[in-house]
């Protein structure tokens, strides 16, 4: 990590849940501070052009940005280490991205999974394939790759889903450096994060707001308890030995609990002495203290969003010289100058 670049980017979504922390928001906090310790550099953005694709209404797009970012600071993003900003603020990233188109192949965003999954859903309604797709979401993987190209970024750490829009990064800036025959552009590498086994969500589906099956993380005590008391369990008897493996609640946990925790639970289940209730209680108190300090520091900035605006705003101008540079060295090959 000596000396690298990790960017990470997240669309501003509102506030996560216990799948969204343990299985991405963490992993990229822990990995950014990492980073900043052994001497590299870690830029952290919301990204809100890629928001604007689905969400029209400013007032919500602006309480999900705000959302977004207090969670991060809540769970240690240090804005004062990684360079933390708002993508429109850079506005070099739509000229990057414009160069960008003309090196794409149309294909590519044929493939794309965010446009396929949307052409898939239509098809499963009846509608056309087109249907309420703009140009936004078609489009979306060159704007992606902007963004990690714009910072000579190493590493982008992601979740499954976002794998592909990492490597379609790296083909464009692999095939504009091919055409000009120099480096251009530095080839990023997805860093898919440990965690990424996707938590299960209280029915045992992908934990997802779409699903209604989540375990929020800054709701009051009663809604944690009332979402983890629902999770599926058997009528099987306390003592009956059971494989933890089998049990939702045992999985759910494994993703939050220490590994020491995680044991007892596994053992408990095991040797029949802990039941069903039990475990639930054992997964609410994992799911509070995971979030009791956060959660100061959220209302905190939430409260104080002025303090949060200053940041980005800082960040900003960190990151603007950069993507200026970047923009620079493209602009002097493309048009011969
Ligand atoms: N597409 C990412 C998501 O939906 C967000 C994102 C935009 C991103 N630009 C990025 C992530 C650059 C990593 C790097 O979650």
């Amino acid at each position: 990590m000596h000396n690298k670049t990790v960017l990470t980017g997240v669309k501003p979504t509102g506030t996560p849940h216990i799948g969204n922390l343990v299985g991405a928001i963490k992993p990229a906090i822990d990995l950014g501070n990492e980073v900043v310790k052994a001497g590299g550099r870690h830029f952290m953005f919301v990204a809100d052009y890629h928001a604007i694709n689905a969400e029209k209404n400013p007032a919500v797009l602006n309480q999900k940005l705000k959302e977004i970012a207090c969670v991060y600071l809540a769970f240690g993003l240090d804005a004062s280490k990684s360079v933390f900003y708002r993508q429109s603020d850079i506005p070099e990233i739509c000229e990057i991205t414009t160069i960008l188109f003309a090196y794409t192949p149309k294909g590519f965003m044929n493939k794309a999974h965010a446009y396929k999954a949307a052409v898939d859903k239509n098809r499963a309604a009846g509608k056309p394939d087109d249907d309420l797709i703009n140009m936004g979401l078609y489009t979306y993987p060159t704007l992606m790759a902007a963004d990690i190209l714009a910072y000579d970024s190493d590493i982008v750490p992601v979740g499954k889903d976002q794998v592909q829009h990492v490597e379609i990064a790296r083909d464009i800036a692999g095939m504009i450096n091919a055409h000009y025959g120099k480096e251009l552009l530095k080839l990023p590498e997805y860093f898919l994060t440990p965690n990424a086994v996707l938590l299960p969500g209280t029915d045992g589906r992908k934990m997802s707001k779409s699903y209604n099956n989540v375990i929020p993380i800054f709701a009051d005590k009663a809604e944690i308890k009332k979402a983890i008391f629902s999770i599926k369990t058997d009528s099987r008897p306390m003592e009956e030995p059971k494989n933890p493996e089998e049990i939702l609640v045992y999985q759910i946990y494994k993703g939050i609990a220490t590994p020491d925790k995680t044991e007892e639970m596994a053992e408990g289940l095991k040797e029949g002495k802990l039941g069903y209730g039990h475990i639930k209680n054992m997964l609410l108190d994992a799911v509070l203290e995971t979030t009791l300090n956060a959660k100061e520091k959220y209302d905190y900035y939430m409260a104080h969003f002025d303090e949060v605006e200053e940041m980005l705003s800082n960040g900003a101008q960190k990151a603007r010289p950069l993507a200026q540079k970047t923009l620079e060295r493209l602009k002097n090959a493309v048009f011969g100058r």
